[in-house]
């Protein structure tokens, strides 16, 4: 059975896992979410990078993947090194989708849609200029989309005029200088797909991370030679590091395949 954990401060993860699912049905998916550090993109760095590799070795310890996403562009334009050197197993960082996007672009503008961290990272500047170095970027870095998409797995009610006021720039970017293309630079904003596609013009393309990175987890493992191809039939397992009870998030969760939370209690303790 190949078994992979997918980590992000939140719900982010899902829309990892539900590409992951497509590409691998036959494999077990653990959904991590950091909900007790939540949001990532308000964080220090250093911090951040010890949070991110003490809970992810505790959690190769306990959980036993076989290779770790780390579902989360905060996360990995910042900790991924960090995180390589100190565990045993394959890890594969989600990094903002800025080469697809420049590929794709005719008008030469594009946005970019992250957390206020990840618009804000060397990471990010050093993959605009190898990557996208023709094209401009307009960046916006929201932290309130994140809560945003965290209250829509839970069936809340969402304010069309707010996320409207966060697209703003990109509004203004396709009228002035017909951006077409805007890179969701956090896995949060997947699950806001609809919403987006509804205020944006649209001449504007979403382009996200998802399907590069299941082909990627595919690349790393060589899984057509190694693994058992029955597909999974059961829900995957959720955990967080804070217990949250609430059915609307179970509901959610299982739209996605996911059976109802656990609390993640780490056996070794650093
Ligand atoms: N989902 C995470 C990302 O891709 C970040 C959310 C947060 O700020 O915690 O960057």
């Amino acid at each position: 059975m190949l078994n992979i954990l997918v980590f992000d401060s939140g719900v982010g993860g899902l829309s990892i896992s539900h590409r992951l699912a497509d590409y691998l049905p036959m494999a077990e998916l653990i959904l991590l979410s950091d909900n007790a550090y939540f949001p990532y993109g308000e964080k220090d760095d250093t911090e951040l990078i010890m949070r991110v590799s003490d809970l992810l070795c505790k959690a190769e310890l306990q959980l036993k993947p076989d290779c770790i996403v780390i579902a989360c562009n905060t996360a990995s334009t910042v900790a991924l090194e960090t995180i390589r050197k100190r565990l045993q197993i394959p890890i594969i960082g989600v990094v903002p989708a800025i080469k697809p996007a420049a590929e794709i672009t005719s008008s030469k503008v594009v946005g970019l849609l992250a957390t206020p961290a990840t618009v804000n990272r060397s990471y990010t500047a050093d993959l605009i200029n190898k990557y996208a170095d023709g094209c401009t970027v307009v960046s916006v870095g929201s932290t309130r989309l994140v809560e945003i998409a965290e209250m829509k797995l839970r069936g809340q009610n969402i304010s069309l005029s707010e996320v409207s006021e966060i697209l703003n720039p990109f509004i203004i970017a396709e009228r002035e200088y017909s951006l077409d293309t805007l890179i969701l630079g956090c896995t949060h904003f997947p699950l806001l797909s609809n919403i987006l596609e509804a205020i944006l013009p649209q001449s504007i393309t979403l382009v996200d991370s998802s399907s590069a990175i299941a082909r990627q987890v595919i690349n790393v493992l060589n899984i057509e030679d190694t693994v058992d191809q029955t597909p999974f039939s059961k829900l995957h397992q959720c955990f967080m590091t804070k217990m949250e009870s609430n059915s609307d998030l179970n509901t959610g969760l299982l739209q996605y395949g996911f059976k109802s939370p656990e609390i993640f209690q780490p056996r070794i303790l650093s």
